[in-house]
């Protein structure tokens, strides 16, 4: 199984971190670092305390730091807090209210500037409206929406009244809707009549539509639109109502409820190796802890700066490095809702440039698209407000990593390649700007506080160079707690491989210098423009179609994509192979997913390669479908002529 995860290559160039840097980083060497892991390492729970005293506001302080009975673990056992209180009332109780809290650009170009005053009262205001549609605490709201302020106002509005959030992201299906709504038993749709992209309108209401068709979605009592794009929609009577009529009605304070440590934040829903997503669950305290520190260490986020994220909040990235960590840190976050490439292939350029921005983290899968695009579009423009560069979401070639370094941050910023998970809440391997030499291509080491290791099949560590899966030995304050409804799943999915320690689903190889280096799943999870797609979910899509008896998806290695999904598809006794098919297949995994899982290619097969059990060799469909020699054993191949004829169709074509 490991025969894909040890990587040849060696990556030699260093890049220690500018003196200038360092010189006003909050850790300013490795020795720091050392120092703080060896803390952290050696007395986890005193650690957690003190940056949970530090960092965050504590209606009833806890009795207990940790509570660990594997696979659980419980966080600030007994401790109260509220985090939207966290994330702005206890700065609109200082100076920084009339600081900037979301600096917003639509993508048609209008820009809003909301201070941690303003946002609080928008926040105050729409929790009274979820309040008046019976929403309390422990009840679930599903946020369907572009990337505009409401959706943060929608977030923090739940998190204040202890509502329970789970966002959507905008380029799912309605079919993706209605799973996930009644998956968390949702009262309340939160949407917009549409958001911008590439100058057209998502239209994101339709979707909510068809999602609730009928009695599709018995939980949900009430649909809640905002006015985005002004596009006509229908509004059902009795079921769907404006947001801005709501917001009308209500009073602009609303005292915060306060809630236990452990009570569940938010749900968001994540691919992986079984069927249909699963919904990972994020506690209040130990979530907002793990994202206020890691933003305030990993980005080293200063009071002054103009941070930047350029994920979608339906992303865990925008949960936690949009929303939750900058604003629990009182800094300003930078939010824009439409492509990087629209009108130009300069906009991300642009509006650094123009909101000064000093921290910006985004994909590899951007950075490629922007090495291809030219150099003359970063060239334009004047990003000499930038100090600090981060990436996340997969690895990232050295070379990308280089072009990163050089065009945009002009061999003077330090780049952050972040490792992390949905599950894990929040950074967990990465380096320190201030203190870490960077690694082309590496995450390099892990926080003070996360315990990585290498383990091999049995779950044995391994030594030196060779390659293994990640594993985190000890339990950290934002880890997942759960999957929803599902705690069967939750332990059999992260905590069974190697009993008691979450396994993270990654191949690594830790280098001699003590350095990660992320492979990529090793499961049937892939990675396509940084988003996370489960191959069993779109075979499940393709199988739902008539003309389709069998399916099996495997990721190719893509220059721009990084993995590109492959579709290989034996159809029903009446249905023939034709290109119109394809496309025709291709539409359905869209309308049943989203866009985001719609196949690259869909190759037509009469059989697929299969073990004399019947499971399919996935191995083999991904090397014929990067066209590369078959690797590894395949002698366990029930009928060993379905290569060949697979392959040939291939050179066929
Ligand atoms: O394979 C790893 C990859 O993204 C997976 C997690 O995906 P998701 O839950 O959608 O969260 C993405 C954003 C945190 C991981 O299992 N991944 C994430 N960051 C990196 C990465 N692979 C390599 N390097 C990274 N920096």
């Amino acid at each position: 199984m490991a025969e894909d995860i040890t990587s040849t290559l060696k990556e030699e160039r260093r890049f220690p971190p500018p003196a200038e840097f360092s010189g006003r980083a909050r850790v300013r060497s490795m020795e720091e670092y050392e120092a703080l892991y060896r803390r952290a390492e050696e007395d986890p729970e005193g650690f957690w305390a003190e940056r949970a005293q530090e960092l965050l506001t504590w209606d009833q302080p806890w009795e207990q730091v940790l509570d660990w009975q594997p696979p659980r673990a419980r966080w600030f056992v007994g401790g109260r807090l509220n985090a939207s209180v966290n994330c702005l009332d206890r700065h609109v109780a200082t100076w920084r209210r009339n600081k900037a809290a979301i600096i917003w650009e639509g993508e048609p170009g209008e820009v809003r500037t909301l201070t941690y005053l303003q946002l609080w009262r928008e926040v105050c205001r729409f929790a009274n409206v979820l309040r008046k549609a019976g929403c309390e605490a422990g009840d679930r709201v599903v946020l369907y929406m572009p990337m505009v302020p409401e959706l943060a106002v929608a977030m923090l509005a739940c998190a204040r009244l202890g509502v329970t959030h789970s966002i959507v992201f905008g380029g799912f299906s309605a079919s993706a809707i209605r799973d996930r709504v009644n998956d968390a038993g949702a009262k309340v749709v939160v949407t917009a009549d549409g958001g911008w992209r590439r100058g057209g309108i998502v239209p994101l209401k339709d979707s909510v539509d068809a999602a609730l068709e009928g009695d599709a979605c018995p939980s949900v009592e009430g649909v809640i639109v905002l006015r985005r794009t002004g596009q006509k929609v229908a509004m059902e009577p009795g079921r769907d109502i404006w947001w801005h009529e709501l917001m009308e009605t209500v009073d602009a304070t609303c005292p915060p409820v306060s809630v236990d440590s452990e009570h569940p934040l938010f749900i968001l829903y994540t691919s992986g190796t079984t069927g249909k997503p699963k919904g990972v669950v994020h506690s209040t305290g130990g979530y907002l802890l793990g994202t206020a520190w890691t933003s305030r260490m990993v980005f080293d986020l200063r009071e002054e700066d103009t941070y930047w994220c350029t994920a979608d909040i339906g992303w865990i990235t925008g949960h936690s490095y949009i929303v939750y960590g900058p604003l629990a840190n009182g800094a300003t976050t930078v939010m824009y809702e439409g492509a990087p490439n629209w009108p130009e292939p300069d906009r991300f350029w642009d509006i650094i440039e123009r909101h000064r921005v000093n921290i910006f983290y985004t994909a590899p899968t951007a950075i490629r698209a922007f090495i291809r695009w030219g150099d003359r579009w970063p060239l334009k423009h004047d990003l000499s407000s930038l100090r600090l560069l981060g990436t996340v979401g997969e690895p990232i070639n050295p070379e990308a990593w280089i072009w990163y370094h050089r065009v945009i941050g002009k061999a003077r910023c330090p780049i952050v390649d972040t490792w992390w998970q949905t599950e894990t809440g929040a950074i967990m391997i990465s380096p320190l700007p201030g203190a870490t030499p960077l690694v082309p291509g590496s995450a390099t080491r892990p926080l003070p506080g996360v315990i990585a290791d290498v383990v091999d099949g049995d779950g044995q560590p391994v030594d030196g160079d060779q390659g293994g899966y990640l594993v985190i030995r000890k339990p950290w304050p934002s880890m997942i707690r759960g999957v929803w409804g599902d705690p069967e799943r939750f332990e059999k999915t992260y905590f069974s491989q190697v009993p008691g320690t979450y396994f993270a689903g990654d191949g690594v190889r830790q280098d001699a210098e003590g350095n990660f280096w992320i492979m990529g799943r090793i499961d049937d999870v892939i990675n396509v423009s940084g988003h996370r797609l489960g191959t069993m979910e779109i075979e499940s899509a393709l199988v739902s179609h008539p003309a389709v008896a069998e399916a099996a998806v495997v990721g190719r290695p893509d220059d721009l994509k990084g993995q590109a999904i492959v579709a290989f598809v034996s159809l029903t006794g009446d249905s023939d192979p034709s290109p119109a098919l394809g496309e025709t297949l291709r539409a359905h995994v869209a309308a049943e997913i989203g866009a985001l899982a719609r196949p690259e290619e869909v190759r037509f097969t009469d059989a697929l390669p299969k073990t004399r059990s019947g499971k399919i060799m996935r191995r083999l469909l991904q090397d014929i479908a990067a066209n590369r020699d078959t690797r590894g054993d395949t002698t366990t191949l029930e009928d060993a002529t379905v290569l060949d004829r697979l392959r040939k169709k291939w050179d066929e074509r």
